[in-house]
């Protein structure tokens, strides 16, 4: 039976645990270049024990971008950033994993901290955005949408291409497809963004087009020992949008075409969603767990998995195959540390480098005195 620190074997690569940070945009990139902040962000993790560890979502043409400082790999000058972080999760013995994007109409944003509308396309930090259809999300991003044509979605399929090719030469050994959270892959899949009545809209199958095409696309430059995975926006909470019977048939189709394993998440599409559980612990779990059983797939999710004990018992009952970690990932950079001694593991400093985790290991003075807490401190809630 696996457990939180056991390894994890994909394809050609092996994680020292099943513990990854997920994906989060941090706006601190310069022109799409990652800069030493983000090598700080990720060598650190990747020193605290993470196993996979993501930098944010990159971005595959300029304007797939959140805002313009979030991070691209549209252009090699951006490879040499990527690459020094990729550099240093590797020396610090965790697997570089990318998570190529593009954020369709929800793009052209202000920093959320600086407000998170969005930006008309005229002014200096905005742009045009582009969709399945010109249909705005509403809200705080109403400006006018452009509905992509044929020949600029094949466009973007080259631009996934090339940008899987980057990703390999800047040494990442783990891609994810981002197609959730109301970006383009999830509008492509949501009756709520994509009224399109060519073959890339109104059924299922042509919904899922779009992602097919750019899956072959990837898998075509992407090394077949290296895992190609997806972040599936698998429900969109609204009576008229994306189902989570459509993901578990979604995440069929894509296997198909190649994907390893699938990272169920929300699709976003929408403001009007009902009953979200968003305070609810572990609450993607149960539906990923679907995934796992009805389509033989390795799955994994985020959201609220915080809880050691939790993370540590939906791996021990094989309900999820990874954990994905975000804001836990970045308030506690030892995150998987402090969980193996909250989890009585017999030698949590083993889960770091050892010219680290030697000085602990054999000086760590009187009980208490390195720092962590001693025992596990929560009752532990049940999962759903
Ligand atoms: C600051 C921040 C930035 C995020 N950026 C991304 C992103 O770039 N791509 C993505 O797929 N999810 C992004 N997310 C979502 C996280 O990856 C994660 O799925 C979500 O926070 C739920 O996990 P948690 O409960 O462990 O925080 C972001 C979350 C945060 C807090």
């Amino acid at each position: 039976m696996p457990d939180l620190f056991s390894p994890f074997t994909l394809k050609g690569v092996t994680l020292r645990n099943r513990i990854a940070m997920s994906p989060m945009t941090m706006y601190r990139a310069v022109d799409g270049r990652m800069t030493d902040f983000h090598v700080m962000l990720m060598g650190s993790r990747a020193a605290g024990g993470f196993g996979l560890v993501f930098p944010e979502q990159i971005a595959i043409t300029p304007d797939g971008r959140t805002g313009t400082s979030c991070a691209g790999i549209w252009d090699d000058s951006q490879i040499e950033g990527l690459a020094r972080v990729t550099a240093i999760i590797k020396d610090m013995g965790a697997v570089p994993a990318i998570q190529l994007g593009h954020t369709g109409r929800k793009g052209s944003e202000k920093k959320p901290w600086e407000g998170k509308t969005q930006l008309p396309p005229d002014h200096p930090d905005g742009w045009q955005v582009r969709a399945p259809s010109a249909i705005p999300y509403g809200g705080r991003y109403n400006f006018p949408v452009h509905a992509l044509t044929v020949e600029e979605i094949k466009d973007l399929h080259q631009s996934y291409a090339d940008a899987a090719k980057r990703a390999l030469a800047a040494g990442f050994e783990w891609l994810e497809m981002h197609f959730a959270h109301g970006y383009l892959g999830a509008s492509f899949f949501s009756p709520l963004a994509n009224q399109r009545t060519d073959a890339y809209g109104g059924s299922l199958e042509n919904r899922l087009r779009f992602h097919r095409e750019a899956m072959d696309a990837v898998r075509a430059v992407w090394p077949e020992r290296l895992p190609l995975t997806m972040r599936l926006g698998s429900d969109d909470f609204n009576e008229h949008g994306v189902q989570f019977d459509d993901a578990v048939h979604a995440v069929g189709v894509l296997k198909g075409h190649g994907l390893d394993l699938a990272d169920l998440s929300l699709g976003m599409n929408t403001d009007a969603m009902k009953d979200v559980p968003f305070n609810q612990v572990a609450f993607m779990v149960e539906r990923a767990n679907r995934v796992r059983r009805e389509i033989d797939i390795p799955v994994a999710v985020s959201w609220n998995l915080g809880l050691p004990a939790v993370a540590d018992r939906v791996i021990r009952q094989e309900q999820i195959d990874l954990v994905f970690l975000g804001r836990p990932a970045l308030a506690n950079p030892h995150w998987p540390v402090w969980a193996a001694r909250e989890l009585a593991h017999n030698d949590p400093f083993s889960l770091i480098p050892e010219d680290w985790s030697w000085w602990l290991r054999s000086r760590p003075g009187p009980e208490g005195s390195l720092g962590w807490p001693t025992v596990a401190t929560t009752d532990i809630p049940p999962t759903p």
